[in-house]
């Protein structure tokens, strides 16, 4: 959704900041703009992507501090003046603003009385008149911002330029952003993609967080006036650039990267004398884990559907009740919450606001939250303060591939783990343990050799719907294929597992109607088939997920063969073609893969 970069240095400032509107992109947005600080403010801004900024932008722009902005429309329609920066009446002051100022129409009316005269239909304009307000009564920037802030209610991740200040004022509440120091030089983004080829040295804001950035370092205080605890944070390796590597696209460079990013994940988590697990980060004690009544999974699109995976290995492998949650529900369905149960927010960016509410929604009841997540110190990360991070590295494209594979692999690396606190045994848990060893090698193999993938395309891409069916864990894999090829190609698709297929949606098949069914070699696979039999009967073409060797490729139109591996752990083979056939659908048709239409990045709206 909405991106934030801001530089302050002794360099060119709009370059870097075209440079990180660019790395801000995969997140998804309307429209873009900058402001160059140079003796006046110069703002630019556009409606469209980054290179339509980058058109009506002269080819030097003078100065050496600015920030900019990506905007995903929430308050107003996507126009140039919607479009951030905003800026005050004499142009002294601007500002780039992420989050909803939910008290906007009562503070813009008062503005309005006082003769400021607003141009946007935005919330977040109202916040360069106000500041504006005590600049002239004056205040110092940071002080003026601090008023601000304090009539406010809403979220913010903001950033303030001032004419004649030579400093960045930025504050943060429920929107994340994150401050980099350079060497004579201080960067500010909402995303740590955006920083990291600059600087790993980062302060990630905390809420009530405010920071005042010049050339020569950084100073985070708190919004009432008080001092601040956060501190320098150090990015990891796997944070580093994030560039196509020779790929075309994002997303067929990180279904490629899914192997490596495996092993990052269970590297060093795998343990095999035991038949176990170490999930260190998560500080759950063996009799804690012992004695738990329940587990619950809480997440959105495909972290929803790792959490499914994960429901039912946590059930199969440690026989207590799991149960996966939609986040946008959670909150509103009131559930009971018990202290001793375990739950799970996954997220890959950490920042989902459906999730985070669920999140806080249980520690309100007085329940304790583990993340499972990808982005390092994000906002449900460190509110959780406990946790498996998923080391995935940076997902760009908007289509979630090694996020949900590494999601589903921590997820079964906790089953095995609470599995052996309970009735699992050591001897099948050292089983899974090797077979899991072996995943990394085996995706490898099936990405270098995809299979008839183009054959399966063939059949989708002019179908008006296309079925996902499958059972047990091969279940929540198929809805994770519809949702990939729903979210990149606009194709309605359904996911059902197989056995209800025959209660409802087999009134959809017509002769040709293609039916994917994910189908390793696993203790469903006799009544998968008899549901491939019911809709080939209704004329059904049938693209079929199989285990290599399996004589199941004879019932089908296409049969797409996957290695074998134990079968606790098919979903993370079976879903890499349903990855595959998305995205070359999606390219088939003319789609634009990386940054599908509608969608963000980082949902960060309830
Ligand atoms: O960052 P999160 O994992 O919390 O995001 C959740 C969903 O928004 C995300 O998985 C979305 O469904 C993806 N576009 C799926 O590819």
């Amino acid at each position: 959704m909405c991106g934030i970069f801001g530089f302050i240095g002794d360099r060119s400032a709009a370059p870097l900041l075209v440079e990180g509107l660019r790395r801000l992109e995969y997140r998804g947005y309307d429209s873009t703009g900058l402001v160059v600080k140079n003796g006046s403010l110069q703002m630019y801004k556009k409606v469209g992507k980054v290179t339509e900024l980058s058109k009506i932008l002269p080819n030097h722009i003078e100065g050496d501090t600015g920030i900019a902005h990506t905007r995903w429309a929430t308050h107003g329609s996507v126009t140039d003046t919607n479009a951030h920066p905003h800026l005050n009446r004499d142009e002294s002051i601007a500002v780039v603003h992420n989050g909803i100022i939910e008290n906007f129409r009562s503070l813009k009316e008062r503005l309005e009385a006082r003769g400021m005269p607003l141009v946007s239909e935005t919330d977040s304009e109202v916040l360069v008149h106000m500041i504006t307000i005590g600049i002239e009564s004056g205040q110092e920037p940071l002080e003026a911002v601090r008023q601000t802030l304090n009539r406010v209610t809403g979220t913010w991740g903001l950033c303030v330029l001032f004419k004649e200040h030579d400093l960045i004022v930025c504050a943060r509440n429920g929107s994340p952003l994150i401050i980099g120091q350079g060497n004579g030089e201080s960067f500010v983004s909402s995303d740590p993609h955006a920083l990291s080829h600059h600087t790993q040295n980062m302060f990630i804001l905390e809420d009530g967080d405010m920071a005042i950035l010049t050339r020569n370092g950084i100073e985070i205080s708190k919004l009432d006036g008080g001092s601040s605890s956060t501190s320098l944070t150090v990015l990891e390796d796997e944070w580093g650039e994030a560039d196509m590597a020779g790929y075309p696209h994002y997303m067929l460079k990180e279904i490629h990267e899914q192997p490596e990013a495996l092993r990052r994940c269970i590297s060093g988590r795998l343990d095999k004398a035991n038949g176990s697990a170490r999930l260190g980060g998560l500080k759950l004690e063996p009799v804690r884990l012992r004695n738990a009544p329940l587990v619950r999974l809480i997440g959105c699109g495909t972290a929803l559907n790792a959490c499914k995976i994960g429901q039912l290995a946590i059930e199969i492998l440690a026989r207590i009740p799991a149960i996966a949650h939609v986040s946008s529900e959670f909150r509103y369905n009131d559930h009971v919450i018990n202290p001793n149960a375990i739950h799970f927010a996954v997220s890959q960016s950490g920042e989902t606001a459906d999730t985070l509410s669920a999140v806080k929604e249980i520690q309100l009841k007085g329940g304790e939250v583990h993340g499972i997540i990808n982005v390092v110190g994000s906002t449900i990360a460190r509110l959780c303060g406990q946790g498996v991070y998923i080391h995935s590295g940076p997902e760009q494209a908007v289509a979630s591939t090694k996020a949900f594979t590494n999601m589903v692999a921590s997820l079964l690396l906790f089953a095995i783990r609470i599995g052996r606190t309970r009735s699992f045994s050591r001897e099948r848990g050292r089983k899974i343990i090797e077979s899991f060893e072996e995943i990394p090698k085996l995706m490898e193999s099936y990405l270098s050799n995809p299979g008839p993938i183009d054959e399966a395309v063939e059949l989708v891409k002019n179908a008006k719907s296309v079925m996902y069916l499958g059972r047990g864990l091969s279940a929540p894999v198929a809805s994770e294929g519809a949702l990939k090829m729903l979210e990149l190609a606009y194709i309605p698709c359904l996911a059902y597992p197989a056995g209800e297929m025959k209660h409802g949606p087999i009134a959809l098949l017509e002769e040709g109607s293609p039916v994917v069914v994910i189908a390793p070699n696993d203790k469903h696979r006799e009544k998968t088939i008899a549901s491939m039999h019911e809709c080939k009967a209704r004329g059904a073409k049938i693209i079929v997920i199989h285990e290599e060797g399996d004589i199941i490729s004879d019932e089908a139109d296409v049969a797409i063969s996957i290695p074998s591996c134990d079968s606790l752990l098919s979903p993370l083979l079976s879903v890499l073609p349903t990855q595959l056939i998305a995205y070359r659908t999606a390219l088939a048709l003319g789609c634009d893969v990386d940054r599908p239409r509608n969608l963000a990045k980082s949902v960060t709206v309830e």
